[in-house]
């Protein structure tokens, strides 16, 4: 165990892969679930009462009666979804969390609402010409790398009808961390492990043109050492353009969150909104 920890102790390289899964994990799913449905918690989701200002805000920048096709990508427990839903919209959502996929379906069930669902990496999807906005909310646009960007936009792009709007949001570099090493012992288990374990937390910054950052957890419980590496990135309104330029949207519009705040250059969140 000691040379299996040893070798955390240097930096990692640009985008060494975690030992395990996170969204999926089995029992980091379940903290995941409790911190979405949690309405006044902003950990996986936003605070609930946001949620029903961006619903409001999207169904007034692009209504339900022009604009019926909605994908939500990262759709969570549906959360969202269902909202969008209950808004007249006609929804999908993708989502690569077995729990949060599950959970959603069940709430369709219980909520008679005719939402379709697929347990799928987004990266992967082949949609084409079929939606008429597809949104990703809460920032999840920033923790993939340059190269899975332009994946998703392309494919995003192609996803999209004539007139489609692509909506979601991201971190200002207001939100980059200080570099940091720390650690925590969980005596009863936590967020990583229902068994006690020792959590040593680093935050990384890295000098690529991506400006990268990472947050890393190396968990140490009696019989493994597991390492969770969650990378990041932070974006002003004039990365953003230079990244999506070449992909061929007509218009752009920023915003300084997800539920329509006016844009400014000191805000934490910016909101894209760039139609086909
Ligand atoms: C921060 S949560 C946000 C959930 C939801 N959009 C919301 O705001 O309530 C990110 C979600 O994206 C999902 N996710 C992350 N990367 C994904 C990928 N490559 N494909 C599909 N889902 C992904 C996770 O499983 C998680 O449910």
């Amino acid at each position: 165990m000691f040379n299996e920890l040893k070798k955390y102790t240097k930096k990692p390289k640009l985008y060494d892969p975690s030992t395990n899964k996170f969204w999926d994990d089995e029992h980091i799913s379940k903290g995941m679930l409790s911190a979405h449905l949690n309405p006044n918690w902003d950990a996986a989701t936003r605070k609930h009462e946001f949620l029903g200002r961006s619903v409001n805000w999207i169904s007034e920048i692009a209504p339900s009666s022009q604009y019926k096709l909605l994908l939500d990508l990262g759709c969570g427990p549906g959360l969202y979804a269902e909202r969008f839903s209950s808004a007249g919209y006609s929804v999908t959502g993708v989502d690569f969390s077995k729990r949060s996929i599950l959970y959603a379906k069940e709430q369709t069930v219980l909520n008679k609402s005719n939402i379709e669902y697929h347990y799928q990496n987004y990266l992967t999807i082949d949609y084409k010409e079929q939606f008429d906005i597809i949104t990703l909310i809460y920032c999840d646009y920033a923790a993939l790398s340059i190269k899975d960007r332009l994946i998703l936009l392309r494919k995003v792009y192609q996803a999209l009808k004539p007139k489609g709007k692509f909506i979601f949001d991201v971190f200002t570099p207001l939100m980059r961390k200080d570099e940091s090493c720390s650690w925590e012992y969980c005596s009863e288990g936590g967020f990583f492990s229902e068994k006690q374990y020792i959590c040593l937390e680093s935050v990384y910054q890295y000098d690529d043109e991506d400006n990268t950052e990472l947050r890393q957890a190396i968990v140490i419980t009696e019989e493994t050492v597991n390492c969770y590496n969650i990378w990041d990135h932070f974006f002003t309104k004039e990365v953003l353009l230079s990244e999506i330029q070449n992909i061929g949207f007509n218009s752009f519009e920023f915003y300084g969150d997800i539920a329509g705040k006016e844009f400014s250059d000191t805000g934490e969140t910016i909101c894209g909104v760039f139609t086909k």
